[in-house]
């Protein structure tokens, strides 16, 4: 164990000497390692379990995590976007016209072509009389596979977030800021590995689109999940530290906005009082929206 975590370090410091600033790291990858390390700090022992998610192989050491560690060595260059789409839907009911801004996203020019070939660009999902709109940053690996914000992971640990809130993922519309997948350097016909955040060209690009899925169904409230959500909807540099800002109403498009932790927070640090803090947050979007909370609700993931 403890060779396998030195060639790792011994790697990274290799690639640190080469120049290479940024190591994209999956959040399977984190989450594994962080398991071996919490387990060595606990006693020692060597984990029953260093693996990547329920589903997958296990993982028995992080020499075995490493393929899923994506080295961005030449971080694209800024490439250079059009102006941000001008949207102008048609009038009719809400499906109509979510119906004609699925039509524009999906076949913008500048959406397919930031989208490797056989992936999908990607456009919100749900009710379009959703009262809350989830908004998160981009769509990742299976988002871009099957077409549609947050299948993956931390997609799956939303939907338990919002059955939580005594809703069904399809009562609510979960949206993200970015229509696709941002991509990073791969050798051809080698599938992208890791995700990095989208940049702020290309939030502002894709953000009018986002604003006409506002428009259209007209939610109550807004959730804005992560930093770079927050960040491309309130501005980059207008926060420091999401910590600073979570948990208190704010408005983007004429709608209040609540900025929370990103799901994948949670799936990377496992701990109760993270997931009680997005919890907070979300008990406050909950009574906003006049929905009932149990005392059960009320007190999920506090410590005993
Ligand atoms: N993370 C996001 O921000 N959006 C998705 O759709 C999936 C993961």
């Amino acid at each position: 164990m403890r060779s396998a975590l030195n060639a790792l370090t011994d790697e990274l410091r290799r690639l640190k000497n080469t120049g290479v600033k940024t190591v994209a790291v999956s959040d399977e990858a984190v989450a594994a390692l962080r398991r071996v390390v919490t387990a060595r700090a606990a006693g020692g022992q060597r984990p029953r379990r260093a693996v990547a998610p329920a589903a997958s192989k296990p993982v028995s050491s992080p020499a075995q995590v490493r393929p899923s560690v994506a080295i961005v060595r030449d971080p694209l260059p800024a490439a250079t976007l059009p102006a941000a789409p001008v949207v102008a839907l048609p009038e009719g009911d809400k499906a109509a016209r979510w119906a004609a801004l699925r039509e524009l996203v999906l076949n913008d020019a500048t959406c397919r072509a930031n989208v490797r070939a056989g992936k999908k660009v990607v456009l919100g999902v749900g009710s379009l009389d959703a009262k809350i709109m989830f908004v998160g940053e981009a769509p990742g690996a299976e988002e871009e596979i099957q077409g549609e914000p947050f299948v993956g992971p931390a997609g799956q640990l939303l939907t338990k977030m919002i059955q939580g809130m005594g809703l069904k993922r399809g009562e609510v519309y979960i949206g993200n800021i970015m229509n696709w997948r941002p991509q990073m350097p791969a050798a051809a016909g080698v599938e992208q590995v890791g995700n990095r955040p989208p940049t702020e060209q290309e939030m502002r690009y894709c953000l009018p689109y986002l604003r006409a899925q506002i428009d259209v169904v007209n939610p109550e409230m807004i959730v804005a999940l992560g930093a770079t959500a927050a960040q491309g909807l309130l501005g980059f540099g207008s926060f420091k530290a999401l910590g600073d800002i979570r948990g208190a109403w704010r408005e983007f498009a004429g709608k209040p906005l609540m900025v929370t932790y990103h799901p994948s927070y949670i799936l990377r640090s496992m701990s109760n009082r993270s997931k009680r803090m997005i919890w907070e947050d979300l008990l406050k979007v909950m009574a906003r929206a006049g929905l009932p909370i149990s005392e059960k609700q009320r007190g999920y993931f506090l410590e005993r």
